[in-house]
């Protein structure tokens, strides 16, 4: 069986952390490890970071680490007697004033104050996602009235949304901003931004990632009905960042879940359209939380997602919080490379007819064509500074492995992520330029990936260490 290309990322939580479970889901196949800032003490993901890097090191795998920030989550505040049950019909109020740890059947705190300026009457509020409707009446200025649509009972601190989108608040808080300084601490490889609307929220991250001294990769998280609302503002908020996440818990809130799969279908090829990562989120194998074996409905989704062409897929509470983690990794992995046997995942249209705007992008499609095209090819080698060849070349479906050959562990963590692309450490450095080719190539040779008799695609650029350089591709025969 040819290698799984589709790469999982699974989250770390109480049933993932003991170095035993972490080394168990690294076997299984994770290959980019979320730390959820919604949750955990800053020195629980320390520990958890900690322990991924020596383990990950002994198994000699290249893993990379994502910390996913909370990000302006509005919520309610909390109730006298931590859960309250809303009757269809019944009023419910939310107010600014009301003490946070009172609550009760008729009122809760809120403390978000502008929430009173977004809501007008007729506008349907959804609380812990979705579970709870309610009705907006009237909105004084402290307090939203409403009516219980659909009840339920209500817990502490669940999450508020507004259908359709448009609660303003700002897309990075106080504690994004500590994250963020974590995350450059300890040297994660993404950060996801949560809830932003425009590319601007994007740069912004983009601009405290960097003062805060990290090198990560950033994630927008499409989660809000306005980053969806036509091409133009998908486009937007995808070229602002290096990658998005199909954020389906929120997005299925403020959207409806019925258009929830046809924009995840455009949102993964517009990334893919752009260079751009993509990554499938939340409850892909939902009932593994309590179940050891995935329902057909589950199945279907990942293989869905990995035939849409997302580059990863995704698990939240499966591995923080359930009781089968290690099985939840285990299923996708099996699954994802099932769904890849189907020949759709390897022929492509990616881009005929458009044209290209620069040397290295042109260089790493044509040579994507070549290797489809031209039988016998079993690997591409592609030397690289920062992953961005390979990242362009793992945009075009395909069979044939990429392999990333880089000395940085920066990239060879980075590209952990990126669908059909394994990471070799090599320095061309080392070597007199003339023999760098064929020492690139006895290195895959010496690791039993190609044969004699198979020929090899490579890429490379006229001097050996400048990012963005990549002019050349070889076709090479392994003697
Ligand atoms: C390595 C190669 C160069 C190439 C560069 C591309 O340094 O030795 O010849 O130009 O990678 O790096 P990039 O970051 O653009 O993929």
């Amino acid at each position: 069986m040819t290698k799984r290309r589709t790469k999982i990322v699974a989250t770390l939580g109480p049933a993932s952390s003991s170095p035993e479970s972490i080394e168990q889901l690294l076997l299984a196949g994770l290959d980019v490890a979320r730390l959820n800032f919604s949750h955990g003490t800053p020195d629980e993901h320390r520990e958890r970071v900690h322990r991924l890097r020596e383990i990950s090191a002994r198994l000699g795998r290249h893993i990379a680490i994502m910390g996913d920030l909370q990000g302006p989550k509005i919520r309610i505040a909390r109730f006298r007697d931590t859960v309250v049950t809303l009757q269809k019909g019944q009023p419910f109020t939310l107010s600014n004033l009301h003490p946070n740890d009172e609550g009760t059947e008729s009122i809760v705190g809120i403390d978000y104050p502008s929430l009173v300026q977004d809501c007008r009457p007729g506008d349907e509020l959804l609380l812990d996602d979705g579970r709870v409707v309610l009705q907006v009446d009237s909105v004084d200025d402290h307090a939203v009235h409403t009516t219980v649509i659909v009840g339920g009972s209500l817990s502490n601190n669940k999450g508020i949304n507004r259908r359709g989108g448009g609660i303003s608040a700002p897309s990075l808080t106080e504690k994004d901003h500590d994250d963020i300084r974590l995350a450059a601490e300890l040297e994660l490889d993404y950060v996801a931004v949560s809830f932003p609307r425009y590319g601007r929220d994007m740069e912004a991250a983009r601009e405290l990632v960097r003062q805060a001294g990290s090198h990560a990769w950033i994630i927008a998280k499409i989660e809000r009905a306005e980053a969806v609302v036509d091409d133009a503002a998908l486009d937007e908020l995808i070229q602002a960042s290096d990658g998005v996440m199909v954020a389906r818990g929120d997005l299925g809130v403020e959207v409806g879940d019925a258009r929830l799969v046809g924009i995840q279908k455009r949102i993964i090829q517009h990334a893919r359209h752009q260079n751009k990562l993509v990554i499938t989120a939340t409850q892909m194998m939902e009932s593994m939380i309590a179940s050891p074996l995935p329902t057909r409905a589950e199945v279907s989704d990942v293989a869905n997602a990995v035939l849409d062409y997302t580059d990863a897929v995704m698990l939240s509470g499966e591995t923080a919080s359930g009781k089968y983690p290690v099985e939840a990794v285990a299923a996708m992995a099996r699954i994802a490379q099932g769904a890849e046997e189907e020949p759709m995942t390897t022929r492509s249209q990616h881009r005929v007819g458009t044209s290209f705007e620069r040397c290295d992008e042109t260089i790493a499609l044509a040579s994507m064509y070549a290797a489809n095209h031209f039988h016998g090819v079993k690997a591409i080698i592609s030397l690289t500074e920062s992953g961005n060849t390979p990242l362009i070349m793992s945009r075009i479906r395909s069979g044939i492995p990429i392999y990333c050959f880089t000395p940085h562990p920066v990239t060879q963590r980075r590209v952990a992520m990126f669908r059909g692309v394994y990471p070799v450490p090599f320095d061309p450095t080392a070597y007199a330029p003339a023999e760098v080719s064929d020492e690139a190539l006895a290195l895959l040779q010496r690791s039993g990936v190609v044969q004699p008799g198979d020929w090899v695609i490579l890429t490379k650029g006229d001097s050996y260490h400048s990012t963005g350089g990549t002019n050349t591709m070889k076709i090479l025969k392994v003697e």
